[in-house]
């Protein structure tokens, strides 16, 4: 395989204002500085993944426009083979997030070129796929696009999807994942109906059920569980002080993925996750924030 990972999935300006707290409907609210990074789940998934120096492929659309720009710079920057990544047909994604003291934040995006990322381009990216070990999508792009995705895997290649931001998927998804990775609100979205109790062990039990080969639900500061044949089992994480939590779970997804295509485990894949995702937590920002394999070390 050429790539460790193609990542197929949305990149965005993220325009970023720490607040005090956040407006309530019809309320003003003072903030900080504005700083605007490069983010969108895609392309914080591929930097993520180079930066650990997995060799990384990114399956995207961005504007012709001074966001994409950003974008495209610091993808290649991070390694990231940016062959895949269109250029055109609307303006780049824009993320507009709020940052509160706890390093909490709310984001609202603006799809732009992603939602013109079509089932089309995904078929015309066939040889990206055959060159990849591991795929990895998430849902800033059309859903009938990330199907086309789970539908053109190399037949020995492994899909890994975390659906965010969520919503109820088709089955023929669920099945192509291994694993389907999920937070809690993505978790009780997913479920439903069928979502029962508090505990996310019967969440990743009832998860696991509806057809995905594995299942892990992470837990932020509690770590994550794992679900497949052989059980349930439970990751711990490792203390950090949060400063900006924006792109962790994309950093976790990332290295999962990248770790799972190595040969490891899906616990010792989600184990090495949470380190990830736990260093991208102690620095602002979303891809400016994702550590280095020896940085991870370090921890
Ligand atoms: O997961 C974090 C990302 O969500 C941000 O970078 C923002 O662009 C939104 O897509
Ligand atoms: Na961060």
């Amino acid at each position: 395989y050429d790539y460790d990972l193609l990542v197929v999935g949305s990149a965005n300006a993220d325009l970023v204002i720490g607040v005090e707290r956040r407006p309530a409907a019809g309320e003003t609210v003072l903030g900080s500085d504005l700083a605007v990074h490069p983010g969108g789940k895609g392309a914080n998934q591929a930097v993520a993944a180079a930066r650990l120096g997995a060799s990384t492929a990114l399956l995207a659309r961005v504007g012709d426009d001074g966001h994409g720009r950003l974008l495209l710079d610091s993808l290649r920057s991070a390694g990231v083979d940016t062959v895949g990544v269109l250029v055109g047909g609307a303006p780049t994604g824009v993320a507009l997030i709020t940052v509160d003291p706890s390093g909490d934040n709310s984001i609202v995006v603006s799809p732009g070129a992603n939602g013109r990322l079509t089932p089309e381009d995904v078929r015309a990216a066939g040889s990206l796929f055959h060159a990849s070990r591991v795929v990895s999508a998430q849902l800033e792009i059309p859903l009938e696009t990330v199907v086309a995705v789970a539908s053109s895997l190399a037949p020995d290649s492994r899909f890994v999807l975390n659906p965010s931001p969520p919503r109820p998927l088709p089955a023929v998804l669920l099945a192509a994942c291994d694993p389907l990775i999920v937070n809690e609100h993505e978790a009780k979205v997913i479920l439903g109906d069928s979502a029962i109790g508090d505990d996310p062990e019967d969440w990743a039990r009832i998860l696991l059920a509806k057809g995905p080969r594995s299942v892990v639900v992470t837990l932020g500061a509690e770590g994550a569980l794992v679900a497949s044949k052989d059980g349930v089992r439970r990751v711990a994480s490792v203390k950090v002080d949060a400063v900006d939590t924006t792109g962790a779970g994309d950093a976790f997804t990332a290295a999962l993925a990248y770790r799972l295509g190595t040969g490891a485990s899906l616990e010792e894949a989600a184990a090495y996750a949470a380190r990830v995702g736990a260093a991208a937590v102690t620095k602002e920002g979303a891809q400016d924030s994702f550590p280095t394999a020896e940085e991870v070390d370090a921890l």
